[in-house]
């Protein structure tokens, strides 16, 4: 079993970078300046990404301040403490950066070997991998002892828990700073081994995949999720999915089938699903997709 290492070994954050400007990225960049207000860079491939990162994040920022959550003056700070650019040089002074880019092994590999060449030998990398193998995004690092998984739910700012993943290389300094990190921006985290779907997708996994198989059987998404009800959580499968969004639900699926092959056979049906045309617009993701209109007849 792994345990958490000691707190005096953290590394003290002072500059946070996020590398990417999609969603995912930009509700980094607004939980991380909210909650530990220092400097926040993002990045993106083009200015229109970075752009579009940065007016969701001012957008949010003025949701908050509308809802009296946020004074105008602390608005404003945050506001100027968040900078989007394409150019990767102004990572150079960032202690903690973690990447929010498209879910492949080569591409998180290729950018963290980008960063890497630019940063301080003693920054700290993350990966908000939901279920890629930390270790292999690590692989290729001339300093593999510096990443580790932080790995955050939907909605980042709601959802309470981080999963922390060590990998054997992950080193305690690293280790210690993702907690103290974690706890700045009010999470609770938990430590987990460097395993297929961590925890909780090797269980969302195997909920989402059921569902999935029992509407391919013949029952009908709105019963799926009524019967769901009883249970008590907050919203019943097909809303996560939409919530997850479509491609990055079914990618869970095609990687916890990849790795456990002799217990995850639900991909099959998730991808029959997206036949399903009366139910699923398959090329949305996010909330708006059909499996909640279907679920909410
Ligand atoms: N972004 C930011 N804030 C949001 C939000 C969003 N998308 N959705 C809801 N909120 C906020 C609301 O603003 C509201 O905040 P205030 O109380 O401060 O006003 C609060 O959350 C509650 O929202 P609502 O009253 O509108 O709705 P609700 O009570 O029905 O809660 C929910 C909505 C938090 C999404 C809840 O339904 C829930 O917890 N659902 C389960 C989510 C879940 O299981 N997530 C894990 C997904 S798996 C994953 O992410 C892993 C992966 O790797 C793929």
């Amino acid at each position: 079993p792994v345990g958490a290492p000691d707190k005096a070994l953290a590394k003290k954050v002072t500059k946070v970078g996020i590398i990417g400007a999609g969603l995912m990225a930009s509700q980094f960049a607004l939980l991380f300046v909210r909650k530990l207000q220092v400097p926040v860079l993002i990045t993106d491939l083009d200015q229109a990404r970075v752009d579009k990162g940065i007016a969701y994040i001012h957008e949010e920022i003025g949701k908050l301040e509308a809802k009296g959550r946020l004074d105008s003056d602390t608005a404003g700070k945050l506001r100027s403490l968040i900078h989007g650019t394409v150019d990767k040089s102004e990572y150079a002074d960032c202690d903690f950066v973690i990447e929010a880019v498209f879910e492949e092994v080569g591409v998180k590999q290729q950018v963290f070997g980008e960063i890497e060449k630019i940063i301080a030998e003693d920054a700290i990398l993350a990966t908000n991998t939901s279920s890629l193998s930390v270790e292999e995004i690590g692989a290729k690092l001339a300093h593999p002892e510096r990443l580790v998984g932080f790995h955050f739910f939907n909605p980042v700012a709601v959802m309470p828990l981080i999963e922390i993943v060590k990998t054997p290389a992950t080193a305690d300094a690293a280790l210690s700073t993702a907690f103290v990190v974690a706890k700045g921006l009010g999470k609770n985290a938990v430590l987990t081994a460097d395993a297929p779907g961590f925890v909780v997708n090797r269980l969302l996994a195997k909920v989402m995949g059921e569902a999935a198989r029992a509407v391919y059987e013949g029952t009908p998404v709105a019963d799926v999720e009524r019967a769901f009800a009883p249970l008590g959580l907050p919203m019943g499968p097909f809303q996560l999915i939409d919530l997850v969004g479509w491609k990055v639900a079914a990618h869970v699926q095609d990687t916890m089938t990849a790795a456990f092959p002799e217990r995850f056979y639900a991909n099959e049906n998730f991808h029959r699903l997206a036949e399903l045309s009366e139910v699923v617009e398959k090329d949305k993701g996010g909330r708006v997709t059909g499996f909640t209109r279907a679920a909410e007849k």
